[in-house]
């Protein structure tokens, strides 16, 4: 299985969406970044937005909460049509039961960690899991540049699955270009974000089918 390009629309034309997700449908996900100016200082879209995207995308939605009080309002993206929900690791109190939930509503289910956050509390809890997302920026923005002391985090995370068998995604999130991407898929990461790679590009088909390329070059599955 190759590694996965989601652009991040948070780069888009938000007065265009249904344009803008058009011309990124060669991509396997688009990745809809949702806060709320508590989590994050930053004000994006909600549930009445990610609805309509969901009706009109012509792939399916890696919905990324940026939100505080996840295990309240994470579940209604599940029903607004995401095929993915990511809640962050420090915005809920019970990490399990609020995937199980997301589970339950026919979602995949997966935790982010800020930079700062220690991805091993998670290594017993992969199971409950279906993907892992490893933030490489400070949440909040686009165009911000890749920490590259997350690289070791995302070795980590890849050995964690590996060593429990667990069929878990590993995400970036921030910074992912071509300049970057190939460093990512060697620390084992296999899904990545990118908005201003692909959004800032001319061509956004051709900008993420050369990340991919990248990508499978350097990722060893
Ligand atoms: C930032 C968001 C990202 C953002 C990434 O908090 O979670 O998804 O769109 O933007 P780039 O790829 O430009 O770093
Ligand atoms: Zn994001």
């Amino acid at each position: 299985m190759g590694v996965q390009i989601n652009p991040s629309i948070l780069s888009a034309d938000f007065v265009n969406l249904e344009s803008e997700l058009a011309r990124i449908a060669t991509a396997d996900q688009v990745h809809v970044d949702v806060m709320d100016n508590h989590f994050v200082p930053n004000l994006t879209l909600g549930l009445p937005v990610v609805r309509r995207i969901a009706q009109v995308s012509p792939v399916p939605l890696d919905v990324h909460l940026m939100i505080d009080d996840a295990d309240r309002w994470a579940p209604a993206y599940a029903e607004a049509g995401a095929a993915s929900v990511t809640f962050h690791a420090e915005a809920t109190q019970a990490p399990v039961r609020l995937a199980r939930e997301l589970r339950a509503g026919g979602v995949r289910a997966a935790v982010a960690v800020r930079p700062a956050t220690p991805v091993e509390p998670f290594f017993d809890l992969l199971g409950e899991l279906d993907m892992v997302l490893v933030m490489t920026v400070e949440p909040g923005f686009g165009g911000q540049a890749f920490i590259e002391g997350m690289l070791g985090k995302v070795r980590r995370l890849r050995s964690a699955v590996t060593a429990a068998g667990a069929d878990v995604r590993i995400q970036v999130d921030g910074g992912v270009s071509v300049s970057t991407i190939a460093a990512i898929a060697r620390a084992g990461a296999d899904v990545f974000v990118a908005g201003s790679a692909v959004y800032g590009h001319e061509d956004p088909a051709a900008a993420i089918a050369e990340l991919r390329t990248l990508g499978d070059a350097s990722y060893d599955a």
